[in-house]
Formats: C-alpha cells, sequence, structure tokens
C-alpha cells in the first residue's frame, strides 16, 4: 500500500471542508465540536480566536485549510514552536478540521496596535503582497489572512522569512521578500495590522 502523499492530503481535505462548510447542519455540528475541542488553545488564542497576546496569532477568520495546514507543518516539524510542535501531533484529523472551521468563522476584533499604519507600508503592501494576500488581506485558500494580527507577531514572523529562520523553512515568503529589508518589513507590518 502507498500512502497518499501530502499534496493529496490536502487536495482532499478542501474537499472535506468545503463540503462542510455548504452544508448549514453539518457546519454547526464542527463548529460545537470545534469549540468544545479547541478549549486548550483559548488560554493563548482567546475563546473566539482573537489572540490574547501581542506574540500570537489570531485565528479568528483565519482561512480553514491554512489552520489545517499549519498543524500539518508544525507536527512534520517544518514549522517549529515550542507549544505548538507538541501539541499539533496530539490532535486527531476530525480535531484539525473542527477546531479550523470553528475559529475560521469567528470575526476578528478590532486589537490595540504599538505603532501608526504608514504610507510606506501601503506602498509596499500595494506593490508586493496584495497579488496573493488579496486587497483586504484576507488571502484565499491558499493563502492566509493577514489583516488585522497584532503587529508583534506580523513582525516578528517577516523577520523569520527574511532571515529564513529554521522554525519557518522552506516557506515561499522568504523568496518574495529576499530583496527587501528590516525597515520595509517593519512599514508594511504597521500597514497590515491596521487592515481592518
Ligand atoms: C501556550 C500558548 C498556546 C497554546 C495553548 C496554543 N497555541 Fe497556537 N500558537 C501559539 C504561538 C506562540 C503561535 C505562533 C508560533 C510562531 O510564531 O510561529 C501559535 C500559532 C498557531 C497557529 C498558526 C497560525 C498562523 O497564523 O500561522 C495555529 C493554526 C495554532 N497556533 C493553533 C492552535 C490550536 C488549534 C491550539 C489548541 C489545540 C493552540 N494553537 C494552542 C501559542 C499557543
Ligand atoms: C506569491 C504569493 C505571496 C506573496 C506575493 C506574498 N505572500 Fe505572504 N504568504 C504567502 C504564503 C503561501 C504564506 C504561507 C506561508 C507558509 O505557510 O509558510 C504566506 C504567509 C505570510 C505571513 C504569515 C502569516 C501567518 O499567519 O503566520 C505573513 C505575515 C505574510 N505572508 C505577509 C506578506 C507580506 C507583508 C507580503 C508583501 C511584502 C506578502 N506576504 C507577499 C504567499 C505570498
Amino acid at each position: 500500500m502507498t500512502l497518499p502523499s501530502y499534496a493529496e492530503t490536502v487536495e482532499n481535505m478542501l474537499v472535506e471542508m468545503t463540503m462542510i462548510q455548504n452544508n448549514t447542519a453539518l457546519m454547526q455540528a464542527a463548529v460545537a465540536d470545534g469549540r468544545e475541542r479547541g478549549q486548550l488553545c483559548f488560554r493563548c488564542h482567546g475563546d473566539d480566536g482573537n489572540s490574547k497576546r501581542d506574540y500570537i496569532p489570531n485565528l479568528a477568520s483565519q482561512n480553514a485549510l491554512y489552520l489545517f495546514t499549519q498543524f500539518e507543518h508544525f507536527a512534520d516539524g517544518t514549522r517549529k514552536d515550542y507549544v505548538m510542535s507538541k501539541l499539533a501531533g496530539h490532535l486527531s484529523k476530525e480535531d484539525r478540521i473542527n477546531i479550523a472551521l470553528y475559529f475560521s468563522q469567528s470575526p476578528v476584533a478590532k486589537r490595540q496596535q504599538p505603532v501608526e499604519s504608514n504610507a510606506k507600508g501601503e506602498q509596499i503592501y500595494r506593490s508586493m503582497c496584495f497579488a496573493c494576500h488579496g486587497n483586504d488581506g484576507y488571502g484565499n485558500q491558499q493563502y492566509p489572512r493577514i489583516a488585522g494580527q497584532p503587529y508583534e507577531y506580523l513582525e516578528k514572523t517577516l523577520m523569520k522569512f527574511l532571515h529564513k529562520d529554521p522554525e519557518r523553512q522552506n516557506s515561499p515568503m522568504s523568496s518574495v521578500i529576499q530583496n527587501m529589508n528590516e525597515q520595509q518589513m517593519k512599514d508594511v507590518a504597521a500597514y497590515v495590522a491596521h487592515m481592518p
């Protein structure tokens, strides 16, 4: 027997999640289950997916498939975080799907950000980022939502991509921003943090 490739698995997940999202009864059941199973995430990510600390990302309104694939990345070591890497391996496939669906339908709350938005950041976003993350920063099935994430998380994450940190290795983001500098990352992070 040959195991399905990772790409096939992601493809199957997309089909399965879309089927649930398009069926009100299934979606309600998944969200209720995800809320139950997601209890141990609330301490850090908030019970509605709006994170409790600025270095922790919001899961609220994040694309369900992106959330699901990040569990896979934490579990297989492509992405590393002390807590998340341990947690990800302990969730069943059903949990990963339901938890992703639960957080994906929760709205993002307005957050106090430590920096102002700025025109340079907007210019960078409009030329370098919108093509994948969308004009509104909401992404889509293939790309994460970044609008309204805490500035600290955005800045920290962009620095990891820029410096090819092994905590987020092989990310397409590293080549996108390879010719940019730290100040540009800070400017664009400030703009994205304030996107509603
Ligand atoms: C002790 C705090 C803590 C707990 C508990 C926790 N997380 Fe996290 N989570 C984090 C941190 C910190 C990060 C950011 C890691 C990084 O910088 O790459 C993160 C990142 C994530 C990401 C990636 C999001 C993105 O935008 O890329 C997902 C998905 C996630 N967590 C889901 C969960 C789920 C589901 C649970 C519960 C089963 C959970 N987390 C519990 C702290 C926590
Ligand atoms: C070619 C498509 C593409 C472009 C252009 C792009 N991104 Fe990304 N971005 C991605 C993908 C794919 C991911 C998910 C990466 C991963 O899982 O490692 C991502 C992830 C991110 C994340 C991490 C999200 C999270 O929750 O952890 C941030 C922040 C980000 N991008 C910001 C930007 C900014 C700012 C720009 C413009 C300077 C940009 N991106 C341009 C494809 C793109």
